[in-house]
């Protein structure tokens, strides 16, 4: 009988590490899920699997802290996991500003103590970075593998460096290890404080009347939004290709957060400028990337990779998501936000 494969994910309680381990289960691995410690337990995105896999030894939950060597490497050798994928990250952009050191500490010397524990305990593990497209920072768009990278900000800085480190351990060492550059991917599961869901979340919020406005920062910048659902089939692909590459993953249509704005209001009918601060300061970034728009081709080509949502839908998934947090139906919805109109 054909044996499990193993993998680790650290930042399973994330977004795209719920939506990941969910895939892999279906495909009959068995998940360690590496988790920092948090004063409140943090793994409602991954309750679900929990309740379902984890008595049945399929989903196994590990603390570790990527700032402690030891405590990644002791979990390498128990395990010998066949794929790494690394997730974990200071994944905000804004916050990095605040936070520099920390997020080089956690999104780039994590990266190099994986690799060094992988390759000193267990070379034949196949490794995943999460790289980003903020890395290309101010190249102006298309971007693809070829692009020269600009980051504009500690974090994209911190996922530079990480890159890097990525690409020495495979060329240097030998490592099966890949880059997957990813433009920006959104799902119900985003955190609240990123600015698709955000916007989803405090519509919800409005309706059901716990707020007057949704406050925002610069809204003409633009982005290449996908669903997280369709990245982690790619991340996944991206660890199967016959061998270690850097992959970008996009959709390669660009809207502005304006644009993102009128679509979530459109499907209420309603008129977001009666419900939008725009350019309020404690958003306004040092420094901002303008405009991202990935070429995937490469993707498409080798991995037959391509993403399956469009923005209308990544909108109302995310939108209908957030009323049902608050108690609404669509239907619902659209009663009181028609009230809220003739206000
Ligand atoms: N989503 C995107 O648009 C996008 C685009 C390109 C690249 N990426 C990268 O892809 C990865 C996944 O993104 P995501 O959207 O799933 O991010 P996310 O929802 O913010 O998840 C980040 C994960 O990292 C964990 N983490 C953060 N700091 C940690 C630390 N010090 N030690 C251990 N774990 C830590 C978090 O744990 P807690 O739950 O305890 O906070 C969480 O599980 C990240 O590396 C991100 O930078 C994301």
């Amino acid at each position: 009988m054909k044996k499990n494969k193993v993998a680790f994910i650290t930042g399973i309680t994330g977004q795209d590490g719920s939506y990941l381990a969910e895939l892999l289960l279906k495909k009959n691995y068995i998940i360690h899920g590496l988790l920092r410690r948090t004063s409140i337990l943090n793994i409602e995105r991954i309750q679900d699997i929990i309740n379902k896999y984890e008595k049945i030894g399929k989903l196994n939950l590990h603390y570790m802290d990527l700032t402690d060597t030891s405590s990644i490497s002791n979990l390498i050798i128990k395990y010998k996991p066949h794929e790494f994928y690394n997730l974990a990250s200071m994944s905000h952009v804004g916050i990095s500003f605040y936070t520099g050191e920390a997020t080089l500490n956690i999104n780039t010397l994590a990266t190099y103590r994986i690799l060094e524990s992988i390759l000193k305990n267990h070379k034949k593990c196949k490794f995943y970075q999460a790289s980003s497209s903020e890395m290309f920072g101010s190249t102006p768009p298309p971007q693809n593998e070829k692009s020269s990278f600009n980051p504009q900000s500690p974090y994209g800085i911190s996922k530079v460096s990480a890159f890097h480190i990525t690409k020495y351990f495979r060329q240097a060492h030998g490592l099966f290890a890949s880059n997957g550059i990813l433009f920006n991917h959104e799902s119900p599961r985003r955190g609240l404080n990123f600015v698709t869901r955000k916007i989803t979340h405090s519509l919800a919020r409005i309706l059901s009347g716990h707020e007057k406005k949704i406050h925002l920062g610069d809204i003409s910048t633009r982005r290449d939004w996908g669903h997280s659902k369709d990245y982690v089939r790619g991340i996944w692909m991206i660890l199967q290709y016959k061998k270690p590459e850097d992959f970008v993953l996009s959709t390669g249509k660009n809207y502005s957060i304006e644009d993102f704005i009128k679509k979530v209001f459109k499907i209420l009918d309603l008129n977001w400028k009666d419900f939008v601060t725009t350019n309020n300061k404690n958003f306004l970034r040092p420094s901002e990337v303008r405009s991202l728009q990935g070429d995937s081709s490469k993707a498409r080509k080798l991995l037959k990779w391509k993403p399956e949502y469009d923005l209308n839908a990544l909108c109302r998934e995310m939108l209908l998501n957030d009323l049902k947090l608050y108690g609404m139906n669509l239907e619902e919805a659209k009663k009181i936000a028609k009230k809220l109109s003739k206000n």
